[in-house]
């Protein structure tokens, strides 16, 4: 279970009426699955109804991945891309180990530059692909799709590409799915009641976080008990209503307009992404909503930390943190002294790194006009991630119902894609 706390005198004086008037019936909603898209609430128990055989089936995947090849490039974009990213980087690292699989990101954009870089530097390996799409029709993961099966061929000939291709897409439908049909290859489902950005615990974040070699068991054992830990109709005994809670009022009553999520370790960058998209798709909508930005520090106290400082005040921070590391060095003894700093020598870089966070936390939260939201886990691993991802799903359908939004669709999104498609002079359907 995470630990919630916050910062800053602000939160002596929010007017709780405001939630309290709304807050049993919202949560009522979640539970009820009587609000707007009801019919996407698949996420709310589905790591405990996920059947055995579904588990093996991508353990079985994952293993055959690991033996058989260097590298996994996976194909996906918004909801079938952040959460296995965020999860992959955030245990594993930033640098693969010597024996890690390499896994590589792609159709997370029509950028040339880096489609042809992942072309260039897949030259000479022998490489898998597990292409994700609920939709089955998206031109960013469909274009890196076509290009990436057209090198594989080239390279590997046809009876390769059925071994090396996995396909995540819907149960049924779209135009994956029946490509995977006519030629076997390997296919997991989406359940139609998850919408992408809460789909991680399904095969969507499941298979590339288990080719990564993380024990996707642990992963939804923490999610199991996010199930129970976050769901008391009561917001007041339900840390994540609660964090929604506070989010409302900061941004409704104390009329914050953002919400900035912050890292102390850069290899969580991709949470704040994946956080970003969770909040911003599912929120912001009929002219509402907190903007979500991300920062990692201290890296960014060297940039817009003077900006946080003394600037507009126009943010709060969310911090999330693992209290343990995985990984900790200590600053060596240095003879000369040179740079002064003999009097950390002995000292763990995590030790100093987390009296930056307690001293910006102060100057931000308490010197400064800053307050500061802090979700703490014990360590970054499979079972506490988990149950994070659970939590901020639960935070996020609570803080969408309080603003009266569909927390499930994402209309805007379209009309990018209809001008693009437009520009591009893309058939009409007949
Ligand atoms: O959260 C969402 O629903 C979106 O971000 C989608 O995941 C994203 O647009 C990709 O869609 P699809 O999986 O259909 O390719």
């Amino acid at each position: 279970m995470i630990q919630f706390s916050t910062y800053g005198k602000i939160y002596e004086d929010l007017n709780w009426e405001l939630v309290d008037k709304k807050a049993s019936s919202v949560a009522r909603t979640i539970e009820e699955k009587t609000g707007a898209g009801n019919d996407f609430l698949g996420w709310l128990d589905y790591a405990s109804k996920l059947e055995e055989k579904e588990i093996v089936k991508i353990e079985e995947a994952a293993k055959v991945i690991r033996e058989k090849f260097d590298t996994l490039v996976v194909i996906g974009i918004g909801g079938s891309y952040l959460g296995a990213r965020a999860a992959i980087e955030a245990i594993r690292g930033l640098y693969p180990r010597k024996d890690d699989l390499e896994i590589i990101f792609l159709g997370n954009t029509l950028s040339s530059e880096y489609t042809k870089q992942v072309l260039d530097h897949l030259e000479g390996k022998r490489f898998a692909i597990n292409v994700i799409s609920k939709s089955g029709t998206t031109t960013e993961p469909a274009v890196a799709f076509r290009i990436l099966k057209e090198m594989m061929l080239k390279k590997f000939g046809k009876e390769y590409l059925k071994d090396a291709i996995f396909v995540t897409t819907d149960r049924a439908k779209g135009a994956l799915k029946t490509e995977a049909d006519a030629t076997g290859y390997k296919t997991f489902v989406i359940p139609d009641d998850i919408g992408g950005r809460f789909s991680v615990m399904t095969p969507v974040g499941l298979l590339p976080i288990a080719a990564a070699g993380i024990n996707i068991r642990e992963f939804l054992q923490g999610i199991k008990d996010g199930q129970k830990d976050y769901s008391d109709k009561d917001y007041h005994n339900n840390l994540a209503y609660k964090y929604a809670a506070i989010r409302y009022l900061l941004h409704v009553e104390k009329k914050f307009p953002a919400e900035m999520f912050i890292a102390y370790e850069p290899q969580n960058a991709m949470i704040n992404e994946w956080l970003k998209q969770l909040f911003d798709e599912s929120e912001g909508k009929e002219d509402k909503a907190l903007l979500c930005a991300s920062a990692v520090f201290t890296t960014d106290l060297h940039s817009i930390g003077q900006f946080i400082q003394q600037g507009s005040p126009v943010l709060f921070e969310t911090i999330i943190r693992a209290k343990e590391p995985i990984e900790n060095i200590k600053v060596p003894y240095d003879e000369k002294d040179l740079d002064n700093l003999n009097y950390l020598a002995g000292k763990d870089l995590n030790y100093i790194n987390e009296q930056a966070f307690k001293g910006t936390l102060k100057a931000h939260a308490i010197n400064g006009h800053t307050p500061v939201n802090l979700i703490e886990i014990e360590k970054m691993d499979a079972y506490n991630l988990g149950n994070l991802f659970y939590f901020f799903f639960r935070a996020t359908a609570f803080s969408a119902y309080l603003l009266e939004v569909n927390p499930f669709n994402q209309p805007g999104v379209e009309i990018y894609k209809s001008n693009m498609f437009e520009l591009l002079g893309k058939p009409k359907k007949k």
